[in-house]
């Protein structure tokens, strides 16, 4: 597997591609972002991966620079994966000049829920992955359902912007005991990673109650907060939307697709997860 730093050198390697499958990654890789390396290889050929920390996405107070770093093992996973070559510029070479020119994604998506509590988080998410489009010109792009606000942003931005490239979301791959796989699990504790799982267990519990005829939702919302609180955890939001917009859902909506979006700090560990209804 090639490993690529710079610009030039991958335009040159990935000159006269036509069927090119690209997997953006911040590194640190586990199973979750290797089934996202499959599924682009069903779907394109070369699969090239991209790890790149952004710093235009992490807030001030956020973790950009204990982020963890894990370059060498990255890559032989990578390579394990049959991926043909990872971009992996440094600041300087994707940033050359500060990037003053933003993508904004739209108040009503952007703005909600992570964005309520990560702001200016989707501006440098859509910013950067339009740049690492611009950069390896796939025909398709993966991106997880685990961080599913960000893969419908990314996918309405590539329709908005008439982007050739065609997004495909892929499963949240997760434990054996639910808990959703991420590179910030390994910020836990072990004590706190006994716990993770009721993050998930509550998405269920939500998730099954509405199965069962309850539709009292921002009720259930905030009984889902309750039991998570007396559990230890802080949560930042529990919320069941509209699959197709990611604005509330309300009694009339049950039986359309929806789903029940989470995020919840754990100590110092912010943990984000979703389910599908
Ligand atoms: P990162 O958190 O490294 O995630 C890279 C990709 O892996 C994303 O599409 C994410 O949804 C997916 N992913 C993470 N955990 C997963 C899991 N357990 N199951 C399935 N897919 C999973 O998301 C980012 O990086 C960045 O925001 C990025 C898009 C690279 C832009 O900087």
């Amino acid at each position: 597997m090639k490993v690529i730093r710079t610009l030039a050198e991958l335009r040159a390697q990935l000159r006269g591609q036509t069927r090119t499958a690209f997997v953006p990654t911040m590194g640190n890789l586990h199973e979750g972002h290797l089934s996202l390396m499959r599924l682009a290889s069903d779907h394109g050929d070369p699969v090239v991966a991209s790890i790149f920390v952004n710093r235009l996405q992490f807030g001030p107070n956020e973790d950009f620079d204990k982020y963890p770093r894990t370059f060498e093992a990255d890559c032989d996973k990578l390579e394990a994966a049959g991926v043909y070559c990872v971009f992996a510029p440094d600041e300087k070479e994707l940033y050359p000049e500060p990037q003053e020119y933003r993508v904004s994604p739209p108040h009503n998506l952007g703005d909600i829920l992570e964005g309520e509590f990560r702001p200016g988080f989707f501006v440098g998410v859509t910013t950067v992955v339009l740049k690492l489009f611009n950069c390896v010109q796939p025909q398709v792009a993966v991106f997880g359902k685990k961080d599913y606000q960000q893969l419908m942003i990314v996918r309405n931005m590539a329709r908005q912007f008439a982007l050739p490239t065609q997004i495909v979301p892929a499963e949240t791959v997760r434990a054996a005991d639910g808990l959703a796989l991420s590179s910030r699990n390994g910020y836990l504790s072990p004590t706190e990673r006994a716990q993770a799982p009721a993050l998930y267990a509550q998405l269920q519990a939500v998730s099954q109650s509405i199965k069962t005829g309850q539709t009292d939702l921002r009720g259930l919302e905030k009984a889902a907060c309750a039991t998570l609180q007396a559990q230890g955890w802080q949560p930042d939001y529990i919320a069941i939307r509209r699959q197709h917009d990611l604005q509330p859902a309300q009694a009339a909506d049950v039986g359309t697709p929806l789903v029940v979006v989470a995020a919840a700090k754990l100590g110092q560990t912010r943990l984000i997860d979703n389910l599908e209804i």
